[in-house]
């Protein structure tokens, strides 16, 4: 694991994670796909840009790899320009745009 996880708990198919208290992000599984959504990833304003963001996609990516499956996928608003270069830097490809949003994805 390359983060130790202050919390982690799952119910039903999701996982919540909460990453030194300042960083938060949960995926989801779904019946009948091949891969898990990440979504609500946010960090504190205080501690963004320490690099917490891209350990939890990591950690994010994990999960689900260790559910056997291949791909992450996310949706991002179109407005936010960076946040989508950000997603590309780590190893996302838009697949889809609709209604104001990007869908995202990156295979594991
Ligand atoms: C998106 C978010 C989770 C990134 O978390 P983070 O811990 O800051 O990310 P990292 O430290 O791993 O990555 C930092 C990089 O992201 C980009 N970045 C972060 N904040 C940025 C900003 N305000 N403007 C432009 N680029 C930014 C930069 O490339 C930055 O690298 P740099 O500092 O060397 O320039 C965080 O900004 C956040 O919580 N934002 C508000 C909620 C949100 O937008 N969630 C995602 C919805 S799609």
């Amino acid at each position: 694991m390359i983060v130790d996880f202050e919390n982690k708990w799952s119910w039903g198919k999701g996982v919540d994670i909460i990453c030194d208290g300042y960083g938060v992000l949960s995926v989801d599984f779904e019946d009948g796909v091949r891969w898990g959504y990440i979504k609500g990833l946010a960090v504190h304003p205080s501690k963004q840009r320490q690099g917490l963001g891209t350990r939890l996609m990591e950690a994010a990516e994990q999960i689900i790899r260790e559910q056997g499956f291949d791909e992450a996928q996310l949706w991002v608003e179109e407005e936010h320009k960076w946040q989508k270069e950000w997603y590309e830097r780590l190893g996302y490809k838009v697949i889809m745009q609709k209604d104001g949003y990007f869908k995202m994805r990156k295979l594991l």
